[in-house]
């Protein structure tokens, strides 16, 4: 029996799963796939690059999928907003920033609309603009976030905003146990990041690919370590998961060390090489717990949608 909730009616998919927008990571071939699969899949517009988005959206081919940008970067260079826009995306999804202005505009373009919030105070703001979907994103999550568990915040938001706007529960769901779990919480689907970037069609690297399958989720952390390392200017409230390694075992705890040591630093970190991730930041989530293989997005999408549906058919068992 198919998974029907409030997200799949809106977005008109059949199967509640989102492939979140990793920058870098969720190019058109894996936006492509995950819709494909009945799924909806999101390019990550990430910082907000007009020549890569346009490339994603060719590379997506005649699949509907939708696109995510970081928001307080692409607001200081919003054209890439119109140029997505006139793609005529599935989704237009903002995070980590106040995105009024993006929501109003794909609104009147006729997009839906979804944000990303990490606490109740977020929540409320989204609710405000209008938006089709809030994703509510755990401190468990891969990549850029804050500091909140998703097991008490997410029916905290679902009781905020009332039954109106969807919410998609976001942060270390890589199987059907964390899809049904979720939709019992209050959600009507799932984004994944981590679950996806380990996929055959995610972009980045073998090497990459493969330290995430040998990884697991106690050796994540959150830091800011290496966007003061790579100079990228987040605000100040937000961490990002990535997995441990020795520049972050030298300088996670000495943060005021790093600065005064930046040149140096930064220059060793340019120089390693790109697969050397004892040094590079390799961004993935506690959910690489249950990430055991690289497999194709389609694959996934099918897998974990039949495990939930497994899991809700033996559900009244629980009742005697
Ligand atoms: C490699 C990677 C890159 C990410 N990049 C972005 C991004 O550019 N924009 C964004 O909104 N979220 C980004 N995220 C966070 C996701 O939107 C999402 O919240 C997260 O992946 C969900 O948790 P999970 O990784 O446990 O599935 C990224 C996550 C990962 C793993």
């Amino acid at each position: 029996m198919p998974i029907e909730t409030a997200f799949t009616r809106k977005f008109d998919v059949k199967v509640p799963i989102v492939s979140a927008p990793m920058d870098l990571v969720s190019g058109g071939a894996l936006a492509a796939a995950v819709s494909g699969a009945g799924g909806l899949g999101l390019i990550g517009g990430g910082y907000g690059k007009a020549n890569w988005v346009d490339a994603q959206f060719r590379e997506a081919g005649a699949q509907r999928v939708g696109i995510g940008f970081i928001t307080w970067s692409v607001q200081r260079d919003p054209g890439v907003i119109d140029i997505a826009l006139g793609h005529k995306p599935a989704a237009m999804m903002v995070s980590f920033g106040d995105g009024e202005d993006i929501v109003a505009k794909a609104k009147a373009a006729g997009v839906a609309t979804m944000w990303q919030v990490q606490r109740l105070e977020q929540a409320a703001q989204a609710a405000e603009a209008g938006v089709d979907c809030i994703v509510v994103q755990g401190q468990e999550a891969g990549g850029h976030g804050m500091d909140r568990g998703l097991v008490s915040l997410l029916p905290s938001v679902r009781d905020l905003v009332g039954k109106d706007t969807a919410l998609l529960a976001a942060g270390g769901i890589a199987d059907g146990r964390g899809l049904a779990a979720a939709l019992m919480l209050g959600a009507d689907g799932v984004m994944l990041g981590t679950r996806f970037w380990a996929s055959a069609e995610a972009l980045g690297s073998e090497a990459a690919k493969a330290r995430l399958v040998s990884t697991k989720g106690d050796e994540t952390v959150r830091s800011k370590v290496f966007d003061v390392l790579r100079d990228v200017d987040w605000p100040q409230n937000y961490t990002g998961r990535i997995v441990q390694n020795d520049v972050l075992r030298r300088w996670h705890g000495d943060l005021g060390g790093l600065s005064q040591n930046l040149s140096a630093e930064r220059a060793r970190y340019l120089a390693s090489d790109e697969d050397d991730y004892s040094t590079r930041v390799l961004i993935a989530g506690e959910a690489l717990d249950l990430v055991g293989s690289i497999e194709p997005a389609g694959d996934i999408v099918r897998r974990i949608e039949a495990e939930a549906q497994d899991i809700l058919a033996r559900a009244p068992g629980f009742l005697r």
